[in-house]
């Protein structure tokens, strides 16, 4: 039997991305997903992807910036599936801009609101049931939440954020049986460019990636599913972000020049 047989697994941002490619990847081990987002048209066209490959999947509309509706996402959850054995803190929204060029403030909030305190708040609702199942908590980071990312100082904020509270939560956690495993994924093809916020603190409408050069969301969650099935405490998206954790003790200088080059050339 896959590990993830009859489990039931939370995904906040199931609607699009890594989010959607990780639901479909995992349905075919036949778990119990939950399908979450806040456009409900697209979150259930993907849960009737994920019943069409062998799972059975509840969609539920949920904005992650709002308590009440996390706590809704975890219930109805809990009242279709009887419970939670994993939760994957997955939506999340980008920036691409330069500091000193943003004219709207409130992106800042944003970003934090969205990537970090939603990402805080249905994993509290979730952790009782965590408990009852000796589950997993996913928490889908980025590379940009290990280091500074030109452009993106806000969303990297936001995403070393994510880094401070996971592993401050895996500790607390240690004698529960609930595992946290952090996701440091490096570009990826998925929506969140040309749906970041720009200078002006609207939609760039574009994506500035050279986007058949970088990774798949397929691939990505073909490698994430590999990281939650060992439980392991962290997987990072690429070779640079693996190799660059360690040259940033010794050459910081050179990781933030390779991070500008990255920006810049959007692979
Ligand atoms: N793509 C990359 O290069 C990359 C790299 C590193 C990390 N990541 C991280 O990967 C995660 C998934 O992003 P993606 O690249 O797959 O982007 P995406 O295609 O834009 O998907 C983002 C998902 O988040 C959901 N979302 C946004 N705001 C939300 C809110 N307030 N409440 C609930 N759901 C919300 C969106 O759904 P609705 O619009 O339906 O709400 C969507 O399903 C994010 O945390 C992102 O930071 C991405």
């Amino acid at each position: 039997m896959a590990t993830y047989t009859g489990k039931t697994i939370v995904v906040t941002g199931a609607s699009s991305g890594i989010g959607r490619a990780l639901c479909l990847a995992l349905a075919a081990q036949r778990p119990r997903l939950v399908l979450s987002g806040r456009d409900e048209a697209r979150l259930e066209q993907a849960a009737e992807a994920c019943r069409a490959r062998g799972a059975e999947a509840l969609a539920v509309r949920a904005d992650v910036t709002v308590p009440a509706q996390c706590q809704l996402l975890i219930s109805r959850a809990v009242e279709r599936f009887g419970g939670v054995d994993v939760l994957v803190n997955n939506a999340g929204i980008g920036m691409i801009a330069l500091f000193e060029e943003v004219r709207d403030l409130s992106v800042f909030e944003s970003l934090m609101r969205v990537n970090y305190l939603g990402a805080v708040y249905a994993t509290w609702y979730a952790l009782p049931e965590l408990k009852r199942s000796r589950g997993q908590i996913v928490a889908i980071s980025s590379l940009s939440g290990l280091n500074g990312v030109p452009y993106r100082t806000g969303y990297s904020a936001s995403k070393h954020a994510m880094f401070g509270f996971f592993d401050s939560l895996r500790i607390e956690l240690r004698d529960s049986g609930i595992s946290v495993t952090v996701v440091a994924p490096d570009f990826v093809v998925s929506e969140i460019q040309k749906r970041a916020f720009g200078p002006d603190g609207r939609p760039l409408g574009r994506s500035p990636l050279q986007e058949d050069k970088i990774m798949t969301a397929e691939r990505c969650a073909a490698e994430i599913i590999e990281a939650m099935e060992k439980r392991q405490r962290l997987w990072l998206g690429s070779l640079r972000g693996r190799v660059g954790r360690w040259v940033r003790l010794f050459a910081p200088g050179l990781i933030d020049r390779i991070a500008l080059k990255a920006a810049r050339e959007g692979k």
